[in-house]
């Protein structure tokens, strides 16, 4: 027998990898966090191995208590990692040698191709799953923002001016609409990624009798009527990394959410809106400006999406060149996806925190929505309602509002004799257009901020969020 240069696949080395080669190759610093799927999956396919006659019960039974028991020295800290061993697969495999002799049987008719694949589609699917809770409770919190703030209402803004009157429920329930989108999104890549890819090999399978559908079954890739999902191609099963891809893009879409978000709170904690104070435990202080208080974890949370959206480039990079099927570059496909399922995560955990602390400035709110320019466009309205064809009424109130501010005073000032001297279609009744409450109520549509469809968003979101 050779000289065993290297434990796993030494047999036709005649020297072993160089320190630095090592030192490059290894994965196991980072790809130990699969630990948990790749133990589930090697249980698995050696339940499927006994099952199909290729190893006895016994032998099953020896190399399930030994990964139990390497399971618990990893989550105990006591496990010792080897760069020699190159990744998360080939220590454990070795560590279970160790204490198992039936353990040199676990790898047959697998390869570390179709179980790194695996392992990873059982983080995804994991990890969709936490990150789904963590946007649900990002979700509860502003739900509870807006059921304190019911009444609260400011301005609305398109180009960042002020354009309309909402409710800050009505925005807190755009916020609220974004994120249960990326809610379906990660239920959507969970989905993607439940098909086993176990049994595809190295990339053609394998000669021996194997039973794919039992191994699929053992780790819940199934559908919902229970029925074993697999892989159908062995060499895309392989190969395949769009999931992950999918993986980072909802995240990246999520970051991107989360930074939108993030920079209304922003403004509206300026000085200039001041519609918002953000929690003391969520802003700091500036080491040389003594009176600063910053929304450090807004613009934090607006810059990771920019770390999200690069780990996304970074997978569609890494696949671009890549000739069929699995090459060593997909190594480098961990970190990103890693991370940006722990930046997603954290960034939710802190908005939850941020919104939680956060209190509305009603008297501040009160003071920028009574601005009677919001209502202009309803001003137009009334001409409409008055058979005034909208264009027409349009341009009218745009002379009304310049009237005002050639004048400087507020439009609700201006006499009626000044109003219908520009447009005969207004009557004597005009000015009670701005009334806000008369305004919102006005707004019955689906959708709408009137206080009616606002009432029936609460009901919605108190019952999809529980
Ligand atoms: N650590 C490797 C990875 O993450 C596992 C697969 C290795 N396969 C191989 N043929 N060297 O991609």
């Amino acid at each position: 027998m050779a000289k065993k240069t290297q434990a796993t696949w030494g047999g036709r080395f005649a020297e072993g990898p160089a320190a630095l080669m090592l030192k490059f190759s290894e994965s196991a610093s980072f790809d130990r966090r699969l630990a948990p799927f790749d133990v589930a999956g090697s249980k698995a396919h050696s339940s499927m191995l006994a099952h199909v006659g290729l190893i006895t019960a016994g032998e099953c039974r020896a190399i399930h208590a030994g990964l139990d028991a390497i399971l618990r020295d990893i989550e105990a800290g006591r496990f010792v990692w080897d760069d020699r061993l190159e990744d998360v697969h080939m220590n454990i495999e070795h560590a279970l040698t160790r204490r198992v002799p039936a353990a040199s049987k676990l790898h047959t008719a697998r390869s570390r191709n179709d179980q790194v694949a695996t392992d990873m589609r059982l983080f995804i699917k994991h990890a969709c799953a936490v990150l789904g809770a963590k946007v649900q409770s990002v979700q509860k919190a502003l739900l509870g923002a807006a059921r304190r703030n019911r009444d609260v209402l400011i301005p609305g803004y398109t180009h960042l001016q002020r354009a309309q009157p909402v409710s800050a429920a009505h925005h807190l329930f755009a916020w609220l609409e974004m994120l249960e989108r990326d809610r379906a999104r990660l239920a959507e890549v969970s989905q993607k990624a439940n098909e086993c890819p176990l049994g595809s090999g190295a990339i053609a399978g394998t000669t021996l009798r194997i039973d794919r559908e039992y191994v699929a079954k053992a780790l819940g890739f199934v559908d919902s009527r229970g029925r074993p999902r697999v892989t159908q191609n062995s060499m895309d099963a392989v190969a395949d990394r769009d999931v992950f891809i999918e993986f980072a893009a909802a995240c990246a879409l999520l970051g991107v959410h989360f930074s939108r978000i993030a920079e209304d709170l922003i403004l509206w904690s300026s000085a200039e809106f001041k519609f918002v104070a953000l929690p003391d435990a969520f802003c700091t202080g500036s080491s040389l400006m003594p009176q600063k208080r910053n929304p450090d974890s807004c613009e934090l949370l607006r810059g990771k999406s920019a770390r999200l959206q690069g780990n996304l480039h970074t997978l569609l990079a890494l696949v671009k060149g890549l000739p069929m099927t699995y090459n060593r570059d997909l190594q480098e496909d961990k970190p990103p996806v890693f991370d940006s399922f722990d930046q997603s995560a954290i960034c939710a955990e802190v908005l939850e925190a941020t919104v939680k602390g956060m209190s509305f400035n009603r008297d501040r709110c009160a003071i920028a929505v009574a601005d009677p320019a919001l209502l202009a466009t309803d001003l137009a309205d009334y001409l409409v309602a008055r058979g005034v064809p909208f264009r027409m009424a349009h341009y009218a109130v745009g002379a009304v509002v310049a009237l005002a501010e050639r004048k400087g005073c507020s439009i609700p000032a201006l006499k009626t004799e000044e109003v219908r001297r520009l447009h005969a279609g207004f009557g004597p009744d005009w000015a009670k257009v701005f009334d806000l409450k008369r305004a919102l109520a006005m707004r019955r549509g689906t959708g709408m901020p009137g206080p009616a469809q606002v009432a029936r968003q609460f009901a919605r979101w108190k019952k999809l969020l529980g």
